[in-house]
């Protein structure tokens, strides 16, 4: 018999309503041709991996040492972990060592072996709406709760209405950025506001949160922005990334932990999260993509192509009179439903399809009257759907 937490979950209107659209998207597609349907559900990359990746696949691929396929420390291949430390002490301007990551199976694992090292029963997590769906699951994976605040108008952070969230029950702050659904970067004022109202909280209660970064688009950023470093700011800090959408690989699943060798208890996080990724079921990180991207982390990857279908797509908006925040990074517009609509974000995206436009609603995001286009589509499918979003803005 199936859990009924589970079959609630699988059985209700909300359950991947994105895999869904995507699915539903196939469909279509057979039957009125790739050029007729405007498919925005779903974030998967369409760049090709650079060469750097290739190259290391092919080098890697004709190793034939003895017991290169065997198991290896849960944490990672040392050289795969040194890579890491180097490529996120660049990123957090702190030096990090090997001891200090942890190679994951994506990001996705990360987050469930950094939720499975601190979360006990009753524990919150609190994470600035819209966010990424799937955090819902990971967090009440390991029976924590999900406290969802809403960011500002313009998606940047609300710390105040953070700060009002914090308790005792507090384990962590969550956040993306750039961030899915909103392409939005938290400022280095917002991170250090956090940071400050985090320190005060954790030295008057005795539970310092950890504040935890799911940043694997910190490399896709446009108009020459930047995201800025949480380890110069907070001790606490943990980032989680993957190679899925900067490398364009996100079906190989390799992603890291990095804790911040600052953090109050931060060997002890590594172990914790090294047994949670072995005891999940993961064992270890993929060996062979681990020493993929341990060679080609640092390849020169040209995003301008986002960049300019971001641009067509916000012109396109733009003429049919639809209201959006310009993303700053990732590959995601969140779009304001038209207000006749009162906010129904599901039934909007519903009408969308009778033009073959597919989106995403924003209730799934913790955020309703909005939908999510994801612009890691062909500029041809970009251009040809104009006419769609005019008629469907009618
Ligand atoms: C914000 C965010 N975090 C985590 C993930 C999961 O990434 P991965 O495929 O590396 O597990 C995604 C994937 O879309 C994402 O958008």
């Amino acid at each position: 018999m199936i859990a009924p937490k589970i079959k609630e979950i699988i059985n209700s209107k909300g359950a991947s309503v994105i895999r869904k659209m995507f699915e539903e998207g196939i469909l279509l597609k057979k039957e009125y041709g790739d050029d007729n349907v405007f498919d925005f559900s779903l974030g998967n990359p369409d760049l090709d991996p650079p060469k750097e990746v290739v190259d290391a696949i092919l080098e890697v691929a004709k190793d034939t040492t003895h017991g290169c396929h065997g198991y290896m420390p849960n944490a990672g291949y040392p050289e795969a972990r040194l890579a890491m430390a180097e490529k996120v002490s660049g990123e957090q301007t702190v030096k990090l060592e090997e001891k200090n990551i942890v190679m994951t199976v994506g990001a996705a694992s990360a987050l469930n072996c950094v939720f499975k090292s601190i979360l006990s029963s009753g524990d919150e997590v609190i994470v600035p709406a819209p966010f990424f769906a799937e955090y819902r699951h990971y967090v009440a994976n390991f029976g924590g709760k999900l406290v969802e605040v809403p960011t500002k108008a313009d998606f940047s952070l609300d710390v105040q209405a953070i700060e009002k969230m914090l308790s005792l029950k507090t384990a962590a702050v969550l956040i993306n950025t750039p961030n899915n659904p909103t392409g939005k970067i938290y400022s280095e004022s917002d991170i250090e506001e956090l940071a400050a109202a985090l320190k005060k909280h954790g030295n008057s209660c005795g539970r310092m949160p950890y504040l935890i970064c799911d940043e694997p688009y910190r490399a896709i950023v446009y108009d020459g922005a930047k995201v800025p470093p949480v380890f110069p700011k907070y001790e606490n800090a943990v980032v989680v990334s993957s190679f899925a959408k900067d490398l364009s690989i996100p079906g190989e699943r390799i992603g890291y932990i990095a804790v911040n060798p600052k953090c109050e208890d931060s060997d002890e996080f590594i172990s914790a999260c090294t047994f949670c990724l072995r005891t999940l079921g993961c064992v270890n990180a993929p060996a062979f993509f681990q020493k993929v991207v341990a060679k080609s982390w640092n390849a020169k990857v040209d995003y301008s192509s986002y960049a300019r279908r971001r641009d067509l797509l916000m012109a396109i908006l733009d003429k049919a009179g639809f209201e959006y925040c310009r993303p700053q990074g990732a590959f995601y517009l969140f779009v304001k439903v038209p207000s006749r609509w009162n906010d129904d974000d599901s039934a909007f995206c519903d009408y969308l399809k009778k033009f073959f436009i597919l989106s995403a609603p924003g209730n799934g995001f913790g955020k309703k009257g909005y939908f999510r286009l994801a612009y890691c589509v062909s500029e041809k499918t970009i251009v040809n759907s104009e006419k769609a979003f005019i008629a469907a803005a009618k």
